[in-house]
């Protein structure tokens, strides 16, 4: 079966490029070869990812009785869940996604695996502070909630007091109602102003780590993501493994998907809609073993839907005119070997002199964490602006040589896993959300036969991430 594609842009540049398979190009037309039958694999849903909403997604589809193919570019699933397993000790250190709270989503999720969750208090205050730039300890007074401290419990209140103007801040979906409150739309450190939420501010921007400057950003994001479950959470603890090992989960769904996952595999051309009437989707996909069709009823995307990552979508006007809007803040997440780290602290957070609230200046480390392996520390970075993993790991590493002091040995830093979150905080500006963006990107669910979901869709959260997912297959699959 041969089909003529109207527009199929990065599939015939890539066919040029690479000069494979023949192609016509009548009064230029592109012609696919599409496969013949026995060559495509036909799921009736492809999932374009498999991190934490498209390992949930292929899991749910497939208990409710529908055939699933998850294309994820890394060779594992678990996106922001890293794990480096030591080679000396064979632990499983966790630098990434590792706490839960407990909501019927999580626990139902990890029961159906059978893996035990603990709850634990991680406490906010116990970290020293230093400033990255020069290596000085810098004397700050440590934040904890519940707290003593009598400006710490005022904003808390103060805090609280706005969350709740905005119960639908709680909802996996953007549903904002018209107009949207301006103070929704203020640059946050704005709102911390007017509010006098000031004394926890940097407590807020260490939960908040990967959007850029916390005071710029817009407060609708930091409300959503700093929520009344996260204050909660830090009250009365979180879930996490009993085991620690923060890949358990992932495991266990990559053994129960089994071929269902194609990894290290990557979309290099989608046709979504050749007509009103038929509804197969085709992807085409670069696998390690070559090019692979294949045919959809759905697509769904739970990549990041910025304009760079959906350009082998081959995107209409409606949809160009959504994503493009989209722009992302840059985050990293590493483990280095040879930081040996004495103190009684679990931690070192970078603090600066000189700006306000003593945030860390950015580009920079946001800190280092003790790990369960002494000699490994894990070592988060954050940057507004684009930056490459090399200058990355080079910053990282000139960083961490400045914090030498008496209860920090550190001797060649090596850097032993490493993964980029970017783009991480995936968001619109303001006049964009003003005329409606979230309107018009739920009513594009369906839209060519292609749906989203992830934490562009709702927040970095994983309650709020499966939550909105289950919502939408059944909204939309079922
Ligand atoms: C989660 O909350 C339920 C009550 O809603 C409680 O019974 C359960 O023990 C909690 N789970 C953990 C691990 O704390
Ligand atoms: C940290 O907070 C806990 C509980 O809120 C408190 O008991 C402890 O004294 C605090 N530690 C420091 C170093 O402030
Ligand atoms: C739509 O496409 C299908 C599959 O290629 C084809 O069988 C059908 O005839 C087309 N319908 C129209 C109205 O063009
Ligand atoms: C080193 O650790 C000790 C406690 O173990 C602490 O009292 C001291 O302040 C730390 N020194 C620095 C420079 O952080």
């Amino acid at each position: 079966m041969r089909v003529t594609l109207r527009a199929f842009a990065p599939i015939a540049a890539l066919l040029c490029l690479i000069g494979t398979a023949a192609y016509t190009q009548p009064n230029s037309k592109l012609s696919l070869p599409i496969p013949d039958q026995g060559d495509i694999l036909e799921r009736d849903v492809v999932i374009i990812g498999g991190g934490s909403a498209g390992t949930y997604a292929a899991i749910r589809l497939r208990q409710l009785d529908q055939s699933v193919v998850v294309i994820e570019k890394h060779e594992r699933l678990g996106g922001h869940s890293n794990t480096y397993f030591d080679p000396v000790t064979g632990i499983p250190v966790a630098y990434g996604v590792m706490t839960f709270h407990n909501k019927s989503v999580v626990t139902d999720y990890f029961a159906h695996f059978n893996i035990p969750l603990v709850n634990e208090i991680f406490p906010t205050n116990q970290s020293e502070n230093v400033d990255f730039t020069t290596g000085e300890p810098i004397d700050i007074k440590p934040i904890s909630i519940p707290s003593d401290d009598p400006e710490v419990q005022t904003a808390v209140e103060n805090y609280m007091a706005q969350l709740a103007k905005y119960p639908f801040l709680e909802d996996e979906y953007y549903h904002l109602p018209d107009p949207i409150p301006e103070d929704l739309l203020l640059p946050f450190g704005a709102f911390a102003t007017k509010y006098r939420i000031d004394a926890i501010v940097p407590l807020i921007a260490g939960y908040t780590l990967g959007f850029g400057d916390p005071l710029a950003q817009t407060t609708l994001y930091m409300l959503k993501t700093f929520s009344r479950q996260i204050i909660l959470g830090i009250q009365r603890g979180t879930l996490t493994y009993t085991s620690h090992n923060n890949n358990e989960l992932y495991q266990a769904a990559e053994k129960e998907l089994g071929s269902d996952v194609l990894y290290q595999s990557t979309v290099i051309g989608a046709q979504r809609g050749l007509n009103e009437t038929d509804d197969s989707r085709y992807i085409l996909a670069q696998t390690p073993s070559g090019q692979k069709f294949i045919r959809a009823k759905k697509i769904l995307v739970t990549i990041p839907p910025t304009r760079e990552n959906l350009v082998p979508f081959d995107l209409d006007k409606t949809e160009e005119a959504i994503f493009t809007q989209f722009s992302g803040t840059y985050y990293w997440t590493s483990v280095i070997r040879n930081i040996y780290h004495t103190g009684s602290a679990p931690a070192i957070q970078n603090r600066a002199f000189g700006t306000p609230y003593n945030l860390p200046i950015l580009p920079g480390v946001y800190g280092m964490l003790n790990t369960r392996v002494p000699g490994l520390n894990w070592v988060l970075y954050g940057s507004s602006t684009f930056m490459s993993n090399e200058e990355v790991k080079r910053n990282l590493v000139d960083s961490l040589l400045r914090v030498r002091h008496a209860n920090v040995t550190i001797t060649e830093p090596e850097i032993v896993g490493f993964a980029s979150h970017s783009p991480y905080e995936v968001v619109v500006p303001v006049e964009a959300i003003k005329a409606g963006f979230y309107r018009n990107l739920h009513a594009l669910q369906g839209h060519r036969g292609t749906y989203y979901t992830g934490a562009a869709l709702t927040a970095h959260e994983s309650h709020l991430i499966w939550g909105f997912t289950e919502k939408l297959l059944f909204d939309h699959f079922v």
